[in-house]
């Protein structure tokens, strides 16, 4: 598991934040995901949230934890229909966010394939009808 040597490496706060604003603008316009935020005009919220977690998961503070509990993610993801194409349309958001942050090619690696790894294991329908 990632510790504060990796945060402080990629940036600290000011890395996760960039990605999570730039995957939230990607979200915000595009027409699988933005159905699954039907209620929220402003992704501000849902950007707290997962800033947060990605730091805390990445050895930052543990703030998510603090204000929200235990992950859970699979569980808090179960309201939401995601098959492979909100999968999918969620990776490529976040590949251009990531992308973007230009970070050292461990630690994009590192952090790439546990974000792949994260996403497959929230898809809860088996097929895209
Ligand atoms: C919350 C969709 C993958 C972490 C949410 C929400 C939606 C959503 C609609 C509610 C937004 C809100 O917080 O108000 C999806 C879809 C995914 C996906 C379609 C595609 C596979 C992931 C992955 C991670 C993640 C891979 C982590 C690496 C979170 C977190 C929250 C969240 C931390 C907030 C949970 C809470 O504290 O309530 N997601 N998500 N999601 N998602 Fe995802």
């Amino acid at each position: 598991r990632p510790g504060p040597a990796f945060y402080a490496a990629v940036g600290g706060h000011e890395t996760f934040a960039r990605i999570v604003e730039r995957f939230y603008e990607g979200v915000w316009e595009d027409p699988v995901l933005r159905p699954l935020y039907p209620e929220q005009d402003d992704p501000g919220p849902a950007r707290e949230r997962l800033t947060l977690f990605l730091e805390q998961y990445w050895g930052g503070p543990r703030t998510y934890s603090e204000q929200r509990g235990h992950p859970r993610l699979r569980m808090r993801h179960g309201p939401f229909r995601i098959g492979t194409a909100e999968r999918d349309a969620w990776l490529r958001r976040m590949r251009v966010a990531v992308d973007e942050a230009r970070l050292a090619p461990d630690a994009e690696r590192a952090l790439w394939d546990y974000l792949v790894m994260a996403a497959d294991s929230l898809v809860n329908v088996q097929v895209d009808a």
